[in-house]
């Protein structure tokens, strides 16, 4: 296994805020698009131009970096770059090269998905990843990426939460492609693991220095009740949801990034039950979409991960949520667990908050309020939320440590 190691020309932590293409920057020529106009998406939202963030891009990261950010993570749109099958538009290259130096010239460290859930029309018709043949255009389009971005780039995440897309699309069918097939979990993320492998070799032969990670959402299982067979069900619910995709990887990692939101009851007739909040438990706040707010299973999981022995990117962690006390004392929760877990010795080495500005919630649309920055969708306007002054202190501070800096509301959770 590698030692932990981390450029010398990276800061020595990212505080960040992420987005993705979709999510801001609206529908293109790809599936998600379809989806909402067949009216899959709660209330038959649509994506439309979402925030906007195509053509203010540079208003939001003015606004993240004044915040007192040092980082921000995006997505590229694959079906901007290559609307059809091997039909480049330089132009969308362009646009995302322009975001990546925008975002350095503000002191915000660009690190970029390669894939974040969408895929080009063209590309799911085809089948899309389940499709024999599907790794080489998609690994094309990486060596596209990496190499018209690489000047600006130093971070690569290949995939966004690649069992969460399988699951969403091909065992609860409620993300395209929409298919409620079990069996294909293994063979896709198994797929999905290879390609993940195969990309690192093509980001390093275009940019050599460069990181390359994954963004794997982890979810801290416990079990609904003490009896054994439960106890057994959430350990298991451990093992293949958090750990096998990684362990599968981790050879072609230089960080690992974990996407972290909440944890789940597990009992052994309901494993993977999101939502389950079992009867006596211990109840606790939950956000605008029934999350559990859990500040240890963080510091859990990232004392977990360290046995990689790889850097950690906290690349997601956030809150939904139109409160925005409740936003401010989830960030303090959450940051004073990621110092307790840096304190013990886990390798952290960057945090992104979830989301850098109000968004497209996927099936949801956009009634979830993630942001840092609130939106008003009618005018596009922003209005960075008190809360984002919990980060921002934060990330002036430099590495976290404990004591954290001081708190402008105090304790709420
Ligand atoms: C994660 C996704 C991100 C966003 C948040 C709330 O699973 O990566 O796009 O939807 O959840």
């Amino acid at each position: 296994m590698p030692a932990p190691t981390w450029p010398a020309d990276l800061p020595p932590f990212l505080w960040g805020a992420a987005t993705s293409a979709h999510q801001v920057e609206g529908g293109t020529d790809n599936d998600w698009t379809d989806w909402e106009a067949a009216g899959r998406v709660r209330g038959q939202a649509r994506s439309g131009a979402a925030c906007d963030h195509w053509h203010r891009y540079r208003e939001d990261l003015d606004l993240l970096q004044a915040i007192g950010l040092n980082a921000y993570r995006f997505s590229v749109e694959w079906s901007r770059v290559e609307p059809e099958p091997g039909r480049v538009d330089p132009a969308a290259l362009d646009h995302y090269r322009e975001v990546a130096r925008a975002a350095r010239t503000r002191g915000l460290i660009p690190c970029v998905t390669l894939h974040h859930f969408t895929l080009p029309r063209w590309f799911a018709r085809r089948g899309g990843f389940a499709a024999a043949g599907a790794g080489r255009p998609f690994l094309a389009q990486v060596a596209r990426t990496v190499r018209a971005l690489a000047p600006w780039v130093p971070c690569f995440v290949v995939f966004n939460e690649p069992l969460i897309y399988v699951l969403m699309g091909y065992v609860r069918g409620e993300w395209p492609p929409g298919l409620r097939q079990p069996h294909r979990l293994l063979t896709l993320s198994r797929r999905l693991a290879r390609l993940q492998q195969e990309a690192y070799a093509v980001i390093k032969a275009e940019a050599p220095g460069a990181l390359v990670g994954v963004a794997k959402h982890q979810v801290h299982f416990l079990p609904a009740t003490p009896r054994w067979r439960d106890r057994a069900a959430a350990a298991l619910a451990g093992r293949l949801f958090n750990d096998a995709f990684l362990e599968a990887v981790a050879d072609r990692l230089d960080f690992i990034g974990l996407n972290y939101y909440t944890r789940n009851w597990v009992t052994a007739r309901h494993p993977l039950t999101p939502g389950f909040h079992p009867p006596g438990g211990p109840g606790g706040p939950v956000t605008d979409m029934d999350w559990e707010v859990d500040p240890e299973g963080l510091e859990v999981l990232l004392h977990r991960l360290a046995r990689f022995r790889l850097p950690i990117v906290v690349t997601e962690n956030g809150i939904a949520t139109t409160d925005d006390g409740f936003r401010t004392a989830f960030l303090e929760a959450h940051l004073a667990a990621l110092a307790r877990a840096g304190a013990a010795g886990v390798p952290i080495r960057g945090y992104f908050y979830w989301a850098a500005l109000d968004n497209f919630e996927w099936a949801l649309g956009f009634g979830p309020r993630f942001g840092l920055i609130a939106v008003d969708y009618a005018t596009q306007a922003r209005r960075v939320r008190p809360s984002a002054a919990v980060l921002g202190a934060w990330a002036r501070a430099g590495p976290p440590s404990a004591p954290p800096p001081p708190s402008p509301t105090g304790d709420r959770l």
